[in-house]
């Protein structure tokens, strides 16, 4: 061998095991930890793959225990040496019943003490972990985070390849597209004063690649929406992308059903049973209270309008006139588990989705106890109780208000009540497709109805005519994929003909001209002979979360931005100079 030369491995860290005891090996890793104990150094070896304890024997290589002695965490190094049975064996670890007796050692690299430890449970603030993001991803949690996401696309890919899809990449210099956030921008130096906007998402150009004739289109692709961020948002996430041609509802579900059932069973050996569960979003809030509703645990909502319509208690009696209700939930046990002050707490919580309180009622033995007890007279106690099934020992819970804000609050609450009372098995996966939602929202800041999934989902047929004459009451062909709580995808059968998807941007508001700026090539495109068409869009972040059992979708994601849109590794956004300001031809405000 060259002096000097790198010891370059010939096996990885974390894959040795009992059989290869007696095995030459050479190892390269980072320095986990290292302890001197005076005559023997444990050093543990880390790489992508694990990690290994070697050791360094005083009486076996003085110099070699010297050099060894050098060592502290991160060094990269090179060691050559015969694998053994380990005295002390580690069932924590895979490698922990063996280790490797060193005989050769080279220091590849030095390392300053790090910023952060390199530890799962550092207990360090994300600020720290997203500005030191290099050494955050040398974190097994980490690196096993990135290998289930890389994982995840390949069998993606192996999927939709295997079924006749063709993977297209889309502009990310685009138009805006229409998927209710606000667009990032990018000004164009070539065209003064004019503006790119990166894509919400692929939505138009895969329904021209269905007018292509493309039939089956796929493709994994980066989404931008500035839009304010939560736990399971970021500005630019993945989405898994799809559309299929001469298909209804039935076969992209009946598709994605394979795919859901290919993934779960590769990824984490899931048997999911098919077809999944359907629900309409009619019943998904009256029952749950959310479009996307956790079914693992019940705490289902009931309406009580009917029977306090006289009760005596004012706040409820005002409450079943029109667009309101008094609905309820039944939290079995919940007696106990809530004193006043943790059911004040749960009045706080409430009110911070809207309500104006929560009213309560534990069922007893042969009488309640509840602030509104003495406004409510013995039948309608009786008949809420009856209603709700509640039992002695239960906690009944009631708001009364807008179905909006009723449905809002209880359908948190219930989430709430579950995670207090530990009502949910993190093992359990629950599947349900949401349809038939509503074909339009109304948006408060613009006053006006806007399209809840996009403007080219088509319409159920027998609500067509009511288009024009009564929007609210229009349901979409429409379909999310919800699991466990979270809506995953998402997805519809689009509308194909020109004349309806007028008549759609006439029912959104949009004038002729206005429809034609902003939409005229699809409607061109339409002209052509266009498909029936429909498809289907996932979070892959999302999907990775439920891999790793991620709360924070910046753990699956190799540098996210923080709550704020920033990066903290480079610090974007940034300031521009003033050069380059002028060459795409802008002009800052001044605060
Ligand atoms: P939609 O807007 O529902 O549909 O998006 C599809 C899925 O993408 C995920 N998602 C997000 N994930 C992380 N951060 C975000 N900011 C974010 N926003 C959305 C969700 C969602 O279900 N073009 C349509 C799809 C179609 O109709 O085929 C679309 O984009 O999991
Ligand atoms: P009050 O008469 O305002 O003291 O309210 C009596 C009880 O009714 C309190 O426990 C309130 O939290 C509850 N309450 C008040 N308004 C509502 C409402 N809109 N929905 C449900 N409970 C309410």
């Amino acid at each position: 061998m060259k002096e000097n030369s790198m010891l370059k491995r010939n096996s990885y860290c974390g894959v040795l095991r009992k059989n290869n005891i007696g095995d030459e090996v050479i190892l390269n890793g980072w320095v986990a930890k290292e302890r001197n104990l005076g005559s023997l150094i444990f050093v543990d070896l880390r790489d992508r793959t694990g990690i290994v304890q070697v050791v360094f024997d005083d009486t076996v290589d003085v110099d070699l225990f010297q050099q060894a002695s050098k060592l502290r965490s991160e060094y990269v190094i090179g060691v050559r040496g015969k694998v053994r049975l380990r005295s002390n064996i580690n069932e924590t670890i895979p490698t922990g019943e063996i280790e490797v007796l060193v005989d050769e050692l080279q220091i590849i690299n030095t390392s300053e003490v790090p910023p952060i430890y390199i530890k799962d449970d550092d207990n360090v603030s994300e600020t720290m972990r997203l500005k030191y993001r290099a050494l955050d991803l040398r974190k097994p949690k980490m690196q096993k985070n990135l290998e289930i996401r890389s994982k995840l696309y390949h069998l993606t890919r192996n999927f939709f390849y295997e079924n006749g899809f063709i993977e297209v990449e889309t502009p990310m210099l685009t138009k805006p597209t229409p998927e209710g956030a606000r667009d990032y921008l990018v000004p164009s130096r070539v065209n003064p004063k004019k503006f790119y906007a990166l894509p919400q998402s692929p939505q138009l150009m895969k329904q021209l690649l269905m007018v292509s004739g493309l039939d089956r289109y796929i493709q994994i692709t980066k989404c931008f929406r500035d839009e304010d961020l939560r736990a399971n948002r970021q500005p630019e996430f993945t989405q898994i992308d799809l559309e299929m041609s001469f298909v209804d509802e039935d076969d992209v579900m009946e598709l994605n059903e394979n795919y859901l059932k290919y993934l779960f069973k590769e990824m984490i050996g899931l048997d999911i049973n098919t077809p999944i569960k359907r629900m309409t979003y009619q019943e998904a809030m009256n029952r749950y209270g959310s479009d996307k509703p956790d079914l693992r645990f019940g705490l289902e909502l009931k309406d009580i309008s009917e029977v306090v319509k006289n009760c005596g208690f004012k706040v409820f009696e005002s409450a079943t006139t029109n667009n309101k209700s008094v609905r309820g939930i039944r939290v079995p046990n919940g007696g106990e588990f809530y004193s006043r002050k943790k059911i004040d707490k749960l009045e706080e919580f409430a009110k911070t989705y809207g309500a104006k309180g929560l009213a309560w009622m534990k069922v007893k033995e042969d009488t309640i106890q509840s602030p509104i007890g003495k406004f409510l007279s013995d039948d309608s106690q009786k008949n809420i109780i009856q209603l709700l099934h509640g039992e002695p020992g239960d906690l009944l819970l009631f708001v009364a208000d807008d179905h909006s804000i009723v449905y809002q609050t209880l359908g948190a609450l219930r989430i709430q009540i579950a995670k207090d009372m530990d009502l949910i098995n993190p093992k359990d996966f629950k599947f349900l497709w949401v349809t038939d939602f509503p074909q339009f929202e109304y948006n408060e800041e613009e006053d006006r109805l806007v399209a809840k999934h996009h403007p080219f989902t088509s319409p159920k047929k027998e609500d067509e005519d009511k288009l024009l004459s009564n929007p609210e009451s229009v349901r979409a062909r429409a379909y999310d994929i919800v699991i466990n709580g979270d809506e995953i995808g998402g997805g519809s059968i689009r509308i194909h003909n020109m004349d309806l998807q007028k008549k759609m941007f006439q029912a959104l508001g949009f004038s002729e001209e206005e429809a034609q700026e902003k939409f005229g090539f699809l409607l061109e495109a339409f002209k052509y002979g266009a498909p029936p068409h429909g498809g289907l869009a996932y979070g892959l972040d999302r999907l990775v979360m439920l891999f790793t059992g991620s709360e924070n979708i910046r753990d699956v994601i190799a540098f996210p931005k923080t709550q704020s849109a920033t990066c903290l590794i480079t610090g974007a956004p940034t300031e521009l100079s003033k050069e380059q300001l002028e060459e795409v031809h802008i002009q800052v405000m001044e605060e």
